[in-house]
């Protein structure tokens, strides 16, 4: 049994594989935090802190004593208003402007099975692969009703974390703030990983240690952001990537968000996640229910790589969904940086018969084939097939393309607007804006009101127009800006629009992967400004950051390996010198650091010489056999790309039985010293060939002693090295 009650006690127990979880309602009705760590069966309720301490006040129904005081005792969801000054999970604004909800528990109910949440995206399994905890919480006076939400996927250490609120009174309440999960830490000296970065530079990685105040990462801009990624570590100070307690945390959510940390007077610790408060302030009338976003949590005892194996098994089992999850994905080659929106259909079908001939599988037509799209200022809104510019229609191209031999796939944005277009020109009041002001352009675009039902219904029908009158295998999802004027001409309240235009996105992507299953759909907002688990529910791959130089990607793709599998991380061999930093590697390097995430290329196949040619085939055979490999395997970090000068990692297979090391060295200095490079995720007693030299090497030298790396001259050398154990008694 995964979730266990002791109804002498009130303390529920939520065990996955090797962690636990505890929580109590005690004797007031409070629920207390008690524990979340290694698997454990005693109760916890001991470690609760009853001490008399001044200015933290004490509920009234504590009556003298002076040592209960929630501002001290760990929540499970802490409202402002209770006398807990700490950082709190749920503002709840009442008409008055009174703030105070005062949440005891009522009932819980023990379910089998994963809980759903009514139009967002939240981890599923199927039977009895996870239980769920509802449990009830209310506040008569102010009728509020609040069901937290506990999914437990025993399997993969995972503890999913929503809640439900209702409003049961008759008077209209407003949500201020709303978090879906708080962790309390009695005591422990934690570090921060967060995941930072800019347009093009996504997710670099920051570890600080947590302060006295709170530290805070999130988003405001609409999208999770290229900014702040919505996953967030706290590991113990001295946690490695092979060693210590960590916890990780990962919203399912692809809008604004919010992650708090607070260090308290007491050297306590709280880690809040949800949605962010800024413009949100979202009206609940009497019998009004809103849904939060999930957050997925999980525990490792052994350190980094673990924890992010718990999250790739997860993200991979429980979010993705669609016939490609657990396929490897054909190669492809996108046009964009192939022709940016210089092209007619004669040129695609040339890039098309070019990259049959070299192994590529898929064809992705970027921006640029519908309206008047030939740069970025038009356009977009205008879901009609540019006939003209391609010199056919999109069926004629499409299927001039699968005669090449590859398949075929077209790139949409369908969240934004274009003044210069003609949905603009007929329906002003469909894009966020407010009146009487000039609203912010970026990339020369507005934004489409998603959370009015008609536009995101409009849009549906146009682009299943599209999808309908081709044969498109693939699509891309782009989203080019960030939303700044949050007002929608269609709601009464503006403080729930940025929550409801994620809800309308959602919808959306819902309605047409539903009608479209069989196609394969790759999320993109910017590159990587939308990299969450949330877009990874309704597409199984995300092209990961717009810049594809092989050096600052190998950067990028380790930040994002610590809460992402491989098979979500779209990654493109691009021409050289690279269009985003002016450098230049060769194709090798290109291939390796390309090859450890959903593989394609973009570039023009027609300006490489027949020894390049020769190169990209026999990088594509490579990618066909390692591919199962990196689709199931084990994803261990060796080196951190931020503060060494190379960049390696490995992918195991379950059996320890076959594992690549992929190293690319990121400065190359005179006389190079030799690399020793302790590898991971092997079996100590088995005896592995490597394939280069053909020597043989026991798995526990290997992981102790490292591999040597004497260097090739050259400009940023890549090395892929292949490990199978071997029998060497035989
Ligand atoms: C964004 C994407 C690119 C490309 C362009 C097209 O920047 O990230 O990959 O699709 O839009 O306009």
């Amino acid at each position: 049994m995964a979730v266990v009650y002791n109804e002498t006690k009130k303390i529920f127990s939520l065990h996955t594989r090797n962690s636990t979880y505890q929580m109590k309602a005690d004797d007031y009705g409070y629920l207390l935090h008690l524990y979340y760590g290694k698997r454990i069966s005693a109760d916890m309720d001991y470690l609760l802190p009853f001490y008399d301490r001044g200015f933290s006040g004490n509920p009234y129904d504590a009556g003298e004593d002076r040592t209960y005081s929630l501002d001290v005792l760990p929540q499970e969801f802490p409202v402002l208003g209770t006398g807990d000054f700490r950082d709190c999970a749920l503002k709840i604004r009442e008409e008055n402007g009174c703030y105070n909800c005062d949440l005891r528990y009522v009932g819980h109910r023990i379910l089998d099975g994963k809980y759903t949440l009514p139009g967002l995206p939240a981890a599923y399994a199927k039977g009895s692969v996870a239980q769920t905890l509802e449990m009830v919480l209310a506040d008569k006076r102010c009728g509020v009703r609040v069901t937290l939400l506990y999914g437990v996927l025993e399997e993969c250490d995972i503890i999913t974390r929503s809640v439900r609120i209702e409003n049961t009174g008759n008077k209209k309440l407003y949500l201020e703030k709303i978090s879906s999960s708080c962790l309390d830490f009695l005591y422990g000296n934690y570090d921060v990983i967060a995941f930072y970065g800019r347009h093009a530079m996504e997710r670099n990685v920051q570890r600080v240690g947590a302060i006295h105040g709170r530290q805070v990462f999130g988003s405001t801009r609409g999208a999770s952001s290229h900014q702040y990624n919505p996953f967030v570590i706290l590991a113990q100070h001295n946690a490695t990537e092979q060693a210590g307690e960590c916890y990780g945390a990962a919203f399912v959510y692809s809008g604004n968000f919010s992650a708090e940390i607070e260090k308290d007077q007491f050297d306590q610790t709280r880690f809040v996640m949800g949605l962010s408060e800024e413009q949100f302030s979202y009206p609940l009338d009497g019998g009004g229910v809103f849904y939060a976003p999930e957050v997925a949590l999980s525990y490792s005892g052994e350190g980094l790589a673990c924890l992010s194996h718990n999250f790739h098994r997860f993200a991979g089992e429980h979010i993705c969904r669609g016939k490609y999850k657990d396929q490897v994905r054909p190669v492809l080659l996108n046009s964009w940086e192939a022709c940016y929106f210089d092209f007619d259909g004669e040129k695609i079908v040339a890039l098309a018969k070019q990259a049959a001939e070299l192994g590529v599988e898929l064809l992705v037509l970027d921006d640029g084939w519908f309206g008047q799209r030939n740069d970025d200022n038009s356009s977009l809104g205008d879901w009609e097939v540019n006939e003209e510019k391609l010199g056919c229609s999109l069926k004629e191209l499409s299927e001039r393309v699968h005669q090449e031999g590859v398949r075929f796939g077209i790139w949409i944005e369908p969240e934004m607007v274009s003044e210069n277009s003609d949905l603009y020109r007929n329906h002003p009041d469909w894009a966020l804006q407010i009146p009487g002001k000039k609203p912010v352009r970026a990339r020369n675009q507005l934004v489409l009101d998603f959370s009015n039902p008609l536009v995101a219904e409009y849009i549906l029908e146009k682009i299943s127009t599209i999808l309908r009158q081709a044969r498109v295998d693939y699509v891309k999802w782009d989203m080019n800006r960030s939303l700044a004027d949050i007002y929608s001409a269609n709601a009464e309240e503006q403080g729930a629009v940025s929550y409801d235009y994620m809800l309308g996105v959602y919808r959306l992507l819902e309605a047409l992967t539903f009608r479209f299953p069989d196609i394969l759909w790759e999320g993109c907002c910017g590159g990587g400004g939308r990299f969450d688990l949330g877009m990874l529910y309704y597409t199984p791959q995300i092209w990961c950051s717009d810049n594809t130089d092989a050096i600052d990607r190998v950067r990028i793709q380790y930040g994002t390996s610590f809460g992402y599998p491989l098979s979500a991380v779209g990654a493109h061999v691009s021409a050289v010198p690279n269009h985003q930093t002016g450098r230049s590697t060769n194709l090798n390097t290109r291939g390796v650091v390309a090859m450890t995430g959903a593989f394609g290329y973009e570039l023009d196949f027609g300006k490489l010489c027949e020894q390049e040619k020769e190169e990209i085939r026999k990088q594509i055979a490579v990618y066909h056999k390692i591919a199962p490999l990196l689709l199931n395997g084990d994803y261990y970090r060796i080196s951190d790309p931020f503060a060494d000068e190379y960049g390696a990692w490995m992918v195991v297979d379950a059996e320890k039985k076959k594992a690549l090391l992929s190293v690319v060295i990121l400065n190359i200095h005179g006389n190079m010293p030799v690399i020793y490079m302790c590898l991971a995720g092997l079996d100590p007693a088995k005896q592995y060939r490597e394939n280069i030299s053909g020597k043989i090497y026991s798995g526990e030298a290997l992981m102790a002693g490292g591999l040597p790396i004497a260097l090739t001259a050259g400009d940023y050398p890549a090395y892929q090295v292949m490990f199978e154990a071997v029998d060497v008694g035989a």
